[in-house]
């Protein structure tokens, strides 16, 4: 247990994967008087504490949920808005996040993605590939259905390409094919923000996961919100359906 998890008042009981939905974005700016952009621009200068403390923590994965599948549905400006402080965000921490040892990885389908973005992803994703500290995942135009479509699809070919039997599939070469392969299932979830739904997120990852809704809007969810959590999460007992 390093120091820095004492410091916090915690116990050595980390959660190795933790996964945020990050939402009450727009209801924040708009609590306010200010533009639902406003309101995401502040999600995003939340979000550096947050990485640090996972950092700092040695949590091994932190998945975060940017932009859904359905969240195509928005007005044109705030999509365009959205994808806008992702290159943003990558041009001005990529070189901190680096330094951290922190990796990135993108979780969903980047065909999609506006081209800027895109490429900041991308270069993002290289640049860290070969780093060995948190694991961050973005999950950017991400969808658990769409993933478990995806995971399908592969194994459809893999088993018509003959390299593989269909009795072989089995929950890890599923797993194996979903966008977090090779990272542990989720130990944490969070959802700030008030609501009491997934939307879409880590449908298979989950399976096991503590959960935990928040009214705190994801502006307002700072690093003692975070260690609130984890605390939280430390004093659940999980028992996968054994007996204690
Ligand atoms: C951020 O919160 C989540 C994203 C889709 C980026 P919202 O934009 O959903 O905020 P609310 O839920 O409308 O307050
Ligand atoms: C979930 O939030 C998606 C992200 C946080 C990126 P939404 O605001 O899109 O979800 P719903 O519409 O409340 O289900
Ligand atoms: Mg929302």
């Amino acid at each position: 247990m390093n120091e820095y998890i004492r410091e916090c008042g915690l116990s050595g009981n980390i959660p190795r994967h933790v996964a945020i939905i990050m939402d009450g974005n727009g209801r924040w700016a708009t609590k306010r008087g200010l533009p639902r952009s406003v309101g995401h621009r502040a999600g995003m200068e939340a979000l550096r504490d947050l990485i640090t403390a996972s950092s700092e923590l040695g949590i091994e994965a932190l998945t975060l949920y940017a932009f859904s599948t359905e969240n195509w549905k928005r007005p044109r400006d705030e999509v365009g808005t959205l994808f806008s402080l992702v290159v943003e965000y990558f041009n001005r921490e990529i070189s901190e996040l680096h330094e951290k040892g922190v990796r990135i990885r993108v979780l969903g389908d980047m065909s999609r993605v506006p081209q800027k973005a895109r490429a900041a992803l991308m270069r993002a994703e290289d640049m860290t590939h070969d780093n060995r500290g948190l694991k961050l995942n973005l999950a950017i135009n991400y969808g658990a259905r769409a993933e478990l479509v995806r995971a399908a699809r592969a194994l459809a070919e893999d088993v018509s390409n003959g390299g593989m039997a269909p009795d072989a599939i089995d929950e890890a070469a599923v797993s194996s094919r979903l966008y977090t392969s090779g990272q542990p299932d989720v130990d944490l979830l969070i959802r700030t923000g008030g609501e009491m739904r997934l939307s879409n997120f880590l449908l298979y990852q989950s399976a096991y996961a503590e959960l935990l809704f928040t009214d705190t809007l994801f502006p307002d969810f700072d690093k003692a919100h975070y260690l609130d959590a984890i605390r939280e999460f430390q004093g659940r007992s999980r028992r996968f359906g054994a007996i204690k």
